[in-house]
């Protein structure tokens, strides 16, 4: 889907793009002044921006310019009612694609949004805001800046064929990057063969990975191929290579150099054309110390390392992993299940996740069967989340009075004229809580659209909320 960003005057741009093309194919955000198109840039991916010039905040074409310096693929197409010869000039070696007069005509519209479309086409990977997908249905969901360079390495290292090895806890989601980088790779009709060296049985590996030849042993009744050769043309994901053995990593490491294998009880050597993507979760350089890990194959396999945050570091990927796995469940268990209450994101952003994203399907998928209604409360999930640590039981906000909103105001008032109270720390907590008073005012008490129109996340916001003791149903009216 290409998604468009506007600084619009009159909305007449906005109003063509959505009468031009439906709401499928395209997407379009405004931005009302220069400041919050260049955050907006800066925060999600664009194919393409539309600056008014008649808008009395739409900044100077050096302002302009600089969102294509920040995001060199997006382009950008100012629109002005006063065109002139030398404004033209300089927008376009300013870098913008087109200079359009008003009133912007349909047909032109028409022909920028089909070449833009052309060129979402031919992108690598299509990447959302805050899902890298591949293959067809499957995504890696995130929004966290740590997500977001993990995308970015996929991306780079989809298009050359060295060897990876993805490093994370369990659960983080090896994997799903394992098959992000075949499905995006050149290699991607080929196949993708995972084999999880840590559960088969240390006499049986070499065979299950390289195959046997007829009569190698009792029940060798005809020749069987190994994993490398299933995986010829695609990638191999060695997975728990932590747990291979030393007489197996010497073969592994042959493979590695010569790119080729040798049945057990054969003599010839086979070669193999063979992307090889391994993952761990154990401390290799503390294995290779102790002489557990051959450092020659670890230099081999890690000639690119992706290290896969934990959930608990990027808690803000919560709301948005959550919903795509209340989405998956609805469609397995048909049922209609909206959203998350508010306590409940709380309890989940409390939470220390050691078993990562694995175990926030497990809760959510608990959690499915558990709750009655539309709505996945804090009743719904597992018990021992509630309680861990030393977390306090999750409560409501003691309800703030009208009064303590006026006076809070006031005592803000105070400090900011007082130079002995202008400490940092103390000033940011309080504006910060008076943000958040004056956001949920705006925006009625309603949590997700004052999350959303102040570029909070949700879960910094609950956070935020029970911090300061703030009743957003208070801001009601
Ligand atoms: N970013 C993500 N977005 C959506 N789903 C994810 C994400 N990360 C992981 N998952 C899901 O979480 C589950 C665990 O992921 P995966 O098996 O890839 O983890 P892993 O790191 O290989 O775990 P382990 O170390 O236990 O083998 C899978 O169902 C996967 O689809
Ligand atoms: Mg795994």
């Amino acid at each position: 889907m290409l998604q468009i960003l506007a600084l619009d005057l009159d909305g007449s741009i906005v109003d063509l793009l959505e009468r031009e093309w439906d709401d499928c194919t395209c997407s379009v955000s405004t931005a009302s002044n220069h400041y919050e198109l260049v955050m907006k840039c800066q925060e999600s991916r664009f194919d393409a921006v539309f600056v008014d010039l008649d808008h009395p905040r739409s900044g100077s074409l050096e302002e302009i310019e600089q969102i294509r310096v920040l995001s060199p693929s997006i382009r950008f197409f100012v629109v002005t009612s006063l065109p002139t010869w030398e404004q033209a000039v300089q927008c376009i070696k300013n870098g913008a694609e087109d200079y359009l007069a008003k009133p912007l005509l349909p047909e032109k519209m028409q022909s920028i949004l089909h070449c833009l479309q052309r060129r979402l086409a031919v992108r690598p990977l299509i990447e959302h805001q805050h899902s890298l997908e591949f293959d067809k249905s499957k995504r890696i969901i995130g929004r966290s800046q740590a997500i977001q360079k993990v995308y970015d390495l996929i991306q780079k290292l989809a298009r050359v064929d060295t060897s990876v090895l993805i490093r994370g806890e369990s659960g983080t989601g090896k994997e799903l990057v394992a098959q992000a980088l075949h499905y995006n790779s050149a290699r991607k009709q080929g196949p993708f063969v995972a084999v999880n060296c840590g559960a088969i049985p240390e006499n049986l590996i070499e065979s299950e990975l390289f195959g046997y030849e007829k009569g190698t042993f009792t029940g060798a009744d005809r020749k069987r191929l190994g994993k490398f050769q299933f995986a010829n043309g695609g990638s191999i994901f060695l997975d728990e290579i932590g747990d291979v053995s030393p007489q197996m990593q010497v073969k592994l490491l042959r493979v590695l150099q010569e790119r080729k294998i040798t049945p057990v009880g054969g003599n010839q050597e086979i070669p193999v054309d063979v992307r090889i993507i391994s993952a761990t979760n154990r401390p290799l350089e503390k294995m290779m110390q102790e002489g557990k890990l051959r450092s020659d194959l670890y230099y081999r396999l890690n000639v690119m390392p992706i290290n896969l945050p934990a959930l608990r570091d990027r808690r803000e990927d919560l709301e948005c992993l959550a919903g795509f796995m209340i989405e998956k469940f609805n469609k397995l268990h048909e049922r209609s299940i909206k959203s998350l209450a508010p306590e409940a994101l709380l309890a989940l952003s409390r939470y220390d996740w050691p078993g990562n994203i694995r175990e926030l399907e497990n809760v959510i998928e608990h959690a499915f069967i558990i709750e009655g209604s539309n709505e996945i409360h804090t009743d719904s999930l597992p018990p021992h989340m509630l309680t861990q640590g030393d977390h306090t039981p999750i409560e409501k906000p003691a309800e703030p009075t009208p009064e303590d909103f006026a006076e809070d105001l006031k005592n803000l008032d105070q400090v900011l004229t007082d130079p002995q109270s202008l400490k940092y720390p103390e000033l940011k907590e309080q504006f910060e809580k008076e943000f958040i008073k004056r956001a949920l005012k705006a925006y009625n008490g309603r949590i997700n659209q004052t999350a959303e129109q102040t570029q909070m996340t949700k879960v910094t916001l609950l956070r935020k909320l029970e911090k300061y003791n703030i009743n957003p149903k208070e801001y009601q009216h």
